[in-house]
């Protein structure tokens, strides 16, 4: 089978073509060169810097159509269209923003590497709507600024300073302070040699039919946020050079409620599943475990589709679909399948996937009176993998537990049910006794493994610990 070439399927190819602090550019780049390298070596726009080139340093953030992102994680052909703002587009009219007057104010700057990443994260939350105004709405709390700048680390000053100019550009207590004219960098011009990297080259088809046609093709790797794929790639983990960019797939968007289910399209972000009304009305465990994801510019990006694809064990989302009796639905050439979560996840990171198959939608039964209590063990409060995840869904009949669902990450080579522990629970009341077995059942249960992040006793134990509180804590006593 050959990829489809004619005209009429409008795959989005170079030059990508996007505004970068209100000016057009042009990118006659390979689509899966990162943004950061596009501003820092084609445009010549180096405020944004490289720490880790992981999403774990946040020292590259820059604003993507307003939201925070870590440009060394997104694909240039997914900027197509849209509207880029880095730090050197910050200062406007010979004035610095007032958040860079605050960082000045409030001593938030030693050696600088942080700084343009800080500036970015914390001009998203100031512009989100959530930090407050003064005079009329109350000033964010430590904990909001706190939240919004996880992202981003800072080895020098600590970060109470910077805190404290969110603050300060938050409350508009900052003084004017005029830009030295060296911030005023221009875009890098056309004459600029383009260097050869070897970044993958991307296709973004519009319709399913196009991106099955590719997939079929062979040598593509879907492509949805890239928080996964671009960290692989340049940890040098071999895989296809080819993107196949689904972002342009309305297909896989939006969350819905349709026969008695929750429909969530695969392309759905932790950012979005945190502020749905529906989710919050009908499953607000998913916006709990999103909101425990990395930190903003993870949420921005990161979808549910690329979650259960890559199928780690220690995928936050994959114990609430198990909880949840969440369904897959898959399609490619061959048509549409639906599986259940608790079949998808066969071994250590493989899917029921096909090779030529690409995750569509997750359904979820809608499921009246059910209770589901989340909970996540890490080694710091955010950026961290799980140690433990744990989701127990269940229904109260009569005083009795029913319909217990009890799920888990990071414990085995795949998310597992805990079917088990699970027997331990139905059908009996929520006392101490049904809790301290149930929390012993669990914790023979699991099959965990010493590594890095932390020990099998630990993990057994802590597994235990947190499902005899979820029972207390169901049960009131
Ligand atoms: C700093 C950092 C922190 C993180 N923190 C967490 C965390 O706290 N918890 C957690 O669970 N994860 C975490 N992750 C991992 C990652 O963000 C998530 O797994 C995320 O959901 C991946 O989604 P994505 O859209 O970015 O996937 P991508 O990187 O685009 O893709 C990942 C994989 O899925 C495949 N894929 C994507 N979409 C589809 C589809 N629709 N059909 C078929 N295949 C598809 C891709 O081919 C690829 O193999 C973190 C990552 C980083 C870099
Ligand atoms: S360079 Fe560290 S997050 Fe991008
Ligand atoms: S000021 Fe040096 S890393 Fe933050």
């Amino acid at each position: 089978m050959t990829a489809p070439t004619s005209a009429s399927q409008k795959l989005v190819t170079a030059p990508f073509r996007f505004t970068v602090n209100g000016q057009p550019v042009e990118a006659a780049v390979p689509g899966g060169r990162r943004l950061l390298d596009v501003l820092r070596l084609d445009l010549g726009l180096t405020g944004s810097k490289e720490g880790c080139g992981e999403g774990e340093c946040g020292a590259c953030s820059v604003l993507l159509d307003g939201e925070v992102v870590d440009s060394c994680l997104v694909p240039v052909c997914q900027v197509e269209g849209r509207e880029v703002r880095t730090v050197e587009g910050l200062a406007t009219g010979g004035r610095l923003d007032p958040l860079q007057a605050a960082i000045v104010e409030a001593g938030g700057v030693q050696c600088g590497i942080c700084t343009p990443g800080m500036l970015m994260a914390g001009r998203a939350f100031l512009d989100s709507g959530n930090a407050g105004a003064a005079p009329t709405s109350a000033a964010p709390t430590d904990a909001a600024i706190r939240e919004a700048i996880a992202g981003n680390l800072c080895r020098c000053t600590g970060y109470g300073r910077i805190v404290e100019a969110i603050r300060l550009a938050a409350e508009g207590r900052v003084s004017t302070m005029s830009a030295p004219d060296a911030m005023a960098v221009p875009l890098a011009g056309a004459d600029r040699r383009l260097l050869d990297l070897g970044d993958p080259e991307a296709e973004t088809p519009r319709t399913l039919a196009e991106a099955y046609a590719l997939l079929a093709d062979g040598g593509r790797r879907p492509l949805a946020g890239g928080t996964d794929a671009l960290v692989e790639r340049t940890a040098g983990v071999p895989g296809a050079d080819r993107y196949l960019d689904l972002a342009a797939l309305d297909a896989l968007l939006g969350i819905r409620v349709l026969d008695g289910a929750l429909i969530l399209g695969a392309a759905t972000t932790y950012a979005e599943l945190r502020r749905d009304p529906l989710i919050a009305e009908h499953a607000s465990v998913l916006a709990e475990m999103s909101a425990e994801v990395g930190a903003a510019q993870i949420q921005n990006r990161g979808t549910l589709g690329g979650n259960i694809a890559t199928a780690s064990p220690a995928g936050d989302s994959l114990p609430v679909l198990l909880a949840l009796d969440a369904e897959i639905v898959v399609g490619g050439v061959r048509g549409e399948r639906t599986l259940p979560a608790a079949s998808f996840f066969p071994a250590y990171r493989r899917t029921a996937l096909a090779a030529d198959e690409l995750i569509l939608r997750i359904r979820i039964p809608l499921v009246p009176d059910r209770t589901v209590a989340f909970r996540k063990v890490g080694t710091r409060r955010a950026q961290a993998i799980s140690v433990v995840v744990l989701a127990v869904a269940w229904r109260w009949q009569n005083g009795l537990w029913r319909d217990v669902r009890v799920a888990l990450g990071s414990v085995a080579p795949t998310p597992i049910r805990a079917r088990a522990t699970e027997a331990a629970l139905e059908g009996m009341p929520p006392t101490a006794r049904v809790a301290a077995v149930a929390a012993a059942t669990l914790a023979a249960e699991i099959t965990p493994i010493d590594d890095v992040r932390s020990t099998a006793v630990y993990r057994r134990t802590v597994a235990g610990r947190i499902l005899h509180r979820i029972v207390r804590d169901a049960a009131g006593w």
